[in-house]
């Protein structure tokens, strides 16, 4: 089922060329745009007043959270999970930590985190042995079943982690996944609801703070900034993965014909939302230049200061280090 307006759109946009015109297929023009300062008050391309951005951007992800996970493989051919992984070994979360992944959404960087602190050297969880019971295939099952759960209780406790974001839709899926995987996942994970400017965490209380493709939906980033220096130990790292401006002249006309002309059809014909999608896209075309953002990061309070473009150049990993203040 897909809406007469939408349909329209569909058709607008595979007739139109955006290349010889001054607006995309969607009416808009496409450029970089962002408000000095860092304070943002567009959804996409479009101007809305101040406070209204984060209702419009609770609305999609409200949205799609359902469809979040399979139109993401679809979206970036499955190149979102090697950004991710490649995200989670730079932050390089240990044992014990305490971590939050702010714009948590469906859990992918929180699952990824303790992971990976789980299966440091010398970390791996015992093997599962199977007593024979009576022989039968039955009690086979039950004793592999009984001593999965037993390894699972004794596997080394990697770091915890706290997911906040505004949209419980989206948790909600990531709780599932994350019981899914097993309860000591579940129970390593702490799903709370809040934005990005205002953490529900208490000041120097997380050793790593992670934030991955959710900076560009929050309204005031400097303010955002700020508030992960405020929770972040003394040494405390941040690590932000976030798209970012292509710099490659050929991709970057293949990834704006690519972007607009196929992600919203696609959100349409596989979420039913085309605005959705459409958004994901502008929004993107509004974040920061890289160079711009990691002045921001210092401006915040942040040192060693540093981006990492990954392939192919359409998204990257920004990381600093809080300092301890001298007095
Ligand atoms: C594109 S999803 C990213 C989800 C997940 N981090 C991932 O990489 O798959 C963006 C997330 O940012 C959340 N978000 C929107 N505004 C936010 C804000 N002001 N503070 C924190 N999270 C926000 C949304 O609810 C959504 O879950």
């Amino acid at each position: 089922f897909i809406p007469k307006m939408q349909c329209r759109q569909l058709l607008r946009c595979i007739s139109r060329s955006p290349a010889t015109s001054s607006s995309s297929c969607f009416g808009v023009a496409r450029r970089q745009i962002h408000q000095p300062g860092g304070f943002d008050t567009s959804f996409g391309f479009e101007e809305v007043e101040p406070g209204q951005k984060q209702d419009r951007v609770n609305q999609v992800f409200n949205r799609v959270s359902n469809s979040y996970d399979v139109m993401n493989d679809l979206m970036s051919a499955g190149l979102h999970r090697c950004w991710k992984r490649r995200f989670v070994a730079s932050a390089n979360p240990r044992p014990g930590w305490r971590v939050v992944d702010v714009a948590g959404g469906t859990g992918d960087i929180a699952l990824g985190l303790l992971e990976w602190s789980r299966k440091l050297p010398g970390r791996a969880p015992p093997p599962v042995r199977v007593a024979p019971g009576d022989g039968s295939v039955d009690s086979f099952r039950e004793a592999a079943e009984r001593q999965t759960a037993a390894a699972e209780a004794e596997a080394p406790a990697g770091c915890t982690v706290s997911v906040v974001d505004p949209s419980p839709s989206m948790m909600q899926v990531g709780s599932a996944k994350a019981s899914a995987k097993g309860s000591t996942f579940a129970s390593s994970i702490q799903w709370l609801e809040g934005r990005a400017e205002s953490l529900p965490l208490d000041e120097a209380s997380s050793d790593l703070y992670t934030i991955a493709f959710g900076m560009r939906n929050c309204t005031d980033l400097p303010g955002v900034l700020r508030e992960a220096h405020r929770v972040l130990k003394p040494y405390g790292r941040f690590a932000c993965l976030e798209f970012c401006s292509v710099e490659n002249p050929l991709l970057s006309i293949l990834y704006d014909e690519y972007s607009f002309r196929v992600i919203p059809p696609m959100g349409l014909l596989v979420a039913g939302d085309w605005d959705s999608y459409e958004y994901l896209v502008e929004s993107i075309r509004r974040f920061p230049h890289q160079t711009l953002f990691a002045n921001m990061m210092r401006e915040a309070g942040f040192s060693a200061v540093n981006y990492e473009v990954l392939w192919p150049g359409v998204c990257c990993i920004h990381s600093g280090y809080k300092l301890p203040s001298v007095k």
